[in-house]
């Protein structure tokens, strides 16, 4: 019993059977290189009886489809989704059984879920167990961050071979012997639990579903779907980086009218906290206050910043904020903070103020408040909201029906389902949300187009005053591994980046042009101008691109890299004809070449480049930035020294 499902170019082929007991199975072929060896699929059940053995197939639907949608915003305006699909549906006798598996089989890789239809057999359900498996060959080589630790997914990536993983966040990115490149992920996680892969034999990765306290991995009652099990499959590196997979696997908007959504850049009360200048508590030096607020407004309305960001001004915050869960108040200000006067003044200076929820994992007080909250800052015209869960992997906090205190993960079903509430309770006040300590990215921005971006990575902020910084490699990874699921808050643009002088090694480990190839890099609807005011008056030079670089796209493109290596992409601004393009690279200097053959032929444009001076290096001479023009064509190729740690960022501007 067998069944075959193929991309639309034909280089992909599924092969899904059953073997002798009854077990399904799956594998992948590309250009027929097996890549996922026959691997487990099935759903095992608190009870029985389960989905995994005694299994026939008892029907195949196949369909094709290929369409194009628009993102309001992204990091392109129009998507193609064309894939070939199967419905294979699995029986079982004694207990009667059923259920069904769809694969979509796109040429940039395939997702496939559980659909599991009302039945005797199964009402309410508690899963246990997801069987699936994905078989990689042994001597594949992966990037990946740890996963169920303490600290979410704020690791550095590991960059070992398959045979080397023990439980992984994804999306996991994976290079064959052959140069292949997989990365294993999922789409349109809800109403289910995030799962991490498990390594259970040599290159056999589980998903392993992050449980509830009771050991539960998912209650739910059927019918119901799982989210989409997504394999990304390209000839090399960068491929994945151009693949739309994830996106079209969701559901379409769901929220109508979001015109209210707003990309943007912002500045914010924010990098003087993490070095120490101003504290989130009251006292002599708050950095909420009225006074500074405004000084941050006049700097951004100056500056052409759409948004402030101030961290600090409700109440709770005293004393040791990250245990603080249960006293913040997301209504109340300090006294040295006038909520109304403040975002008046923002909208007055033609920007607005962003809003801050820090709930310090404590789920239960922020739901209390969540709706009074949402609606006083959409009174007063706020239209983004950045909302924290510092809490330590396994500890966000609720109080069940019997006022006990539970622990839960980020990513366990009781999470995703809390996420999806707050983005529907900020949607009914026309208020889009950037996560921080979230649970992973799924793309299900595209559903909730209010859910604008996230962290989920080791960000900037852990280049601040705090012991552990960056690794040098750390942002190309992230390119290839954290940046495949979605916009990521990294929070770039640090210039001082030797803030706590040259010896200390609390600092940023890159060169200047790097965090300026960031912006291109690291894509985000929404992109903090990082650094202090002052530290951005000091280098006008390089601040001129932070001013002028856009954050809604309408096309994007990797143009070159190699995973955890280098990176170069290009993007064309959306609501003009300029392209921007932004490179950066690991611990090694190299030159890149850029042919430009994405331009329009025949046009000449002005390109602004920012690169790394000539004897830049992230450690010793992080400044050094050279700032030169050029007249370009389509038919140019662009050599782009990288140095050390460096990277490179420029605006090409057609001539009128
Ligand atoms: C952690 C966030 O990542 C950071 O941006 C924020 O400043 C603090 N939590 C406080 O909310």
């Amino acid at each position: 019993m067998a069944a075959t499902v193929t991309s639309p170019d034909g280089r992909t082929v599924v092969n899904i059977g059953v073997n002798g007991d009854g077990k399904p199975s799956y594998s992948v072929s590309f250009d027929t290189t097996e890549i996922i060896r026959p691997s487990a699929l099935g759903l095992i059940f608190r009870g029985g009886p389960n989905l995994d053995t005694g299994l026939s197939i008892a029907a195949e639907t196949t369909a094709t489809s290929d369409s194009t949608w628009e993102q309001p915003w992204g990091e392109r305006r129009v998507v193609r989704d064309q894939y070939n699909e199967l419905l294979v549906t699995f029986e079982a006798d004694d207990p009667k059984r059923r259920f069904s598996v769809r694969f979509r089989v796109h040429d940039d890789g395939l997702g496939f879920r559980y659909e599991v239809p009302a039945q005797d057999a199964f009402g309410a359900v508690v899963i246990d167990d997801e069987l699936t498996e994905f078989r990689l060959p042994v001597d594949a080589m992966g990037w990946w961050t740890p996963a169920r630790g303490f600290n979410r997914y704020e690791y550095h990536t590991r960059r070992l071979s398959v045979v080397d993983l023990t439980l992984a966040n994804t999306p996991a990115t994976f290079r064959l012997a052959n140069g292949t490149h997989v990365s294993l992920h999922e789409a349109a996680l809800v109403n289910y639990a995030g799962y991490v892969l498990e390594q259970r034999d040599h290159g056999v990765l589980k998903t392993n579903l992050t449980p509830w306290p009771d050991g539960a991995g998912v209650k739910t009652a059927t019918p119901f779907v799982t989210p989409w099990r997504t394999i990304q499959v390209a000839d090399n590196a960068t491929g994945l980086l151009n693949s739309s997979l994830i996106l079209n696997l969701n559901e379409p908007n769901k929220l109508g009218d979001v015109s209210w959504v707003e990309p943007g850049k912002y500045i914010g009360i924010w990098w003087a906290l993490h070095l120490g200048e101003k504290t989130w508590g009251s006292g002599p030096a708050h950095g909420a206050t009225t006074d500074e607020a405004k000084r941050y407004i006049d700097f951004a309305a100056e500056h052409g910043f759409s948004g402030v960001l101030v961290e600090g001004w409700n109440t709770g915050w005293d004393g040791n904020w990250m245990e603080n869960g249960a006293v913040f108040s997301f209504t109340e200000s300090y006294p040295d903070f006038d909520l109304q006067e403040v975002a008046a003044y923002a909208l007055a200076k033609g920007t607005r103020l962003v809003g801050h929820h820090e709930t310090s994992g404590h789920i239960s007080n922020y739901e209390s408040q969540m709706n009074d909250a949402f609606e006083l800052y959409g009174a007063v015209g706020v239209r983004q909201v950045k909302t924290g869960y510092v809490a330590h992997g396994g500890t966000l906090q609720r109080i069940d029906e019997d006022g006990k205190l539970i622990n839960e993960w980020h990513d366990g079903q009781f999470a995703v389902d809390h996420f999806t509430r707050a983005l529907e309770a900020a949607a009914q006040h026309q208020i889009s949300i950037n996560t921080h300590e979230p649970v992973k990215d799924t793309g299900l921005r595209r559903t909730y187009p209010n859910w604008l971006t996230r962290e989920g990575a080791r960000g900037q902020e852990y280049n601040s005053a705090w012991p552990l910084p960056n690794r040098v490699d750390h942002t190309v990874n992230l390119v290839y591994t954290r940046m495949l699921a979605g916009p990521l808050d990294f929070t770039p643009g640090i210039f001082n980046l030797q803030h706590q002088g040259a010896d200390s090694n609390r600092r940023v480990n890159s060169t200047l042009a790097h965090q300026l190839a960031l912006y291109i890099v690291l894509y985000s609807p929404v992109q903090m101008a990082a650094d202090l005011p002052r530290n951005y008056l000091a280098r006008p030079d390089a601040f001129q691109f932070i001013k002028d670089v856009p954050t809604d796209w309408e096309d994007s493109v990797a143009l070159a890299g190699k995973a955890g290596d280098f990176v170069v992409f290009a993007r064309r601004d959306r609501n003009s004809d300029d392209w921007y393009i932004g490179a950066i690279t690991d611990e090694s200097a190299r030159q890149v070449d850029v042919p430009l053959d994405f331009l329009e032929a025949g046009q000449r444009y002005t390109a602004t480049i920012y690169r790394d001076g000539d004897d830049a290096h992230w450690e010793s001479n992080p400044l050094a930035v050279e700032i030169e023009q050029r007249i370009v064509t389509a038919a140019d190729s662009l050599t782009l020294p990288l140095a050390a740690g460096g990277g490179a960022a420029l605006r090409l501007e057609p001539q009128p």
